[in-house]
């Protein structure tokens, strides 16, 4: 099956060291295309979290809503608020290092500090819950340093840990996706779509 954005056409290399210009633009231009198709993949795979509870009084896919209202009606800038929406993607693929996987799918699109907090907040959610399991709840303080601590500590306070409310007002995954499109349009700094824009159109593929 052709991906979004495939021409069709396929590069001649047998291995990497075979490669030619012509391969390389002929990749560089399915990239391009590819890589718009990124937004309609994070949705489909977000949709994964719908029906999932696993104990919890509502499913993951209305927790990531929820955490995402919150911090939207906070006042959070667009890419804080997606990634809110994102911050539990890796559930299903990362059962046992969850915000690992958000935080690289979310990582060439948020600021640092964003980046930072996806990436730990796990960690910083213990500290609702690890002392039920046995475990210590302040293992985020091995993060004090930190000067991404407090906003981590924040986010977890403010909108992840409060977003378990099966009453609460919950906008839809309709609302969030105009602001997910244009956050995941390009990375930031343009990184390799950039180098594989350039190519493609400096070196046309025959039709
Ligand atoms: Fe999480
Ligand atoms: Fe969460």
């Amino acid at each position: 099956m052709e991906q979004h954005g495939e021409s069709g056409e396929r590069a001649q290399f047998r291995s990497m060291t075979e490669g030619t210009q012509e391969d390389w633009a002929l990749i560089a231009h399915d990239y391009v295309g590819f890589a718009a198709g990124l937004p309609d993949r994070v949705m489909t795979h977000l949709k994964l979290l719908d029906g999932d509870f696993g104990g919890f009084p509502i499913d993951r896919m209305t927790h990531s809503l929820q955490t995402a209202t919150r911090a939207h009606r906070d006042g959070r800038p667009e890419s804080y608020v997606v990634m809110a929406l994102l911050h539990d993607i890796g559930d299903t693929l990362g059962s046992y290092n969850h915000p690992e996987i958000a935080a690289a799918i979310l990582h060439p699109f948020v600021s640092e500090e964003e980046h930072w907090i996806c990436r730990n907040h796990g960690a910083f959610q213990g500290y609702y819950y690890f002392h039920y399991l046995g475990a210590d709840r302040n293992v985020r303080e091995k993060y004090r340093d930190n000067p991404h601590f407090e906003a981590c500590a924040e986010f977890c306070a403010k909108y992840d840990q409060s977003s378990f409310d099966p009453d609460y007002d919950t906008l839809p995954l309709a609302f969030f996706e105009p602001m997910l499109r244009r956050v995941m349009a390009r990375p930031v700094g343009g990184g390799a779509l950039s180098a594989m824009e350039a190519t493609a159109a400096k070196h046309k593929v025959p039709a």
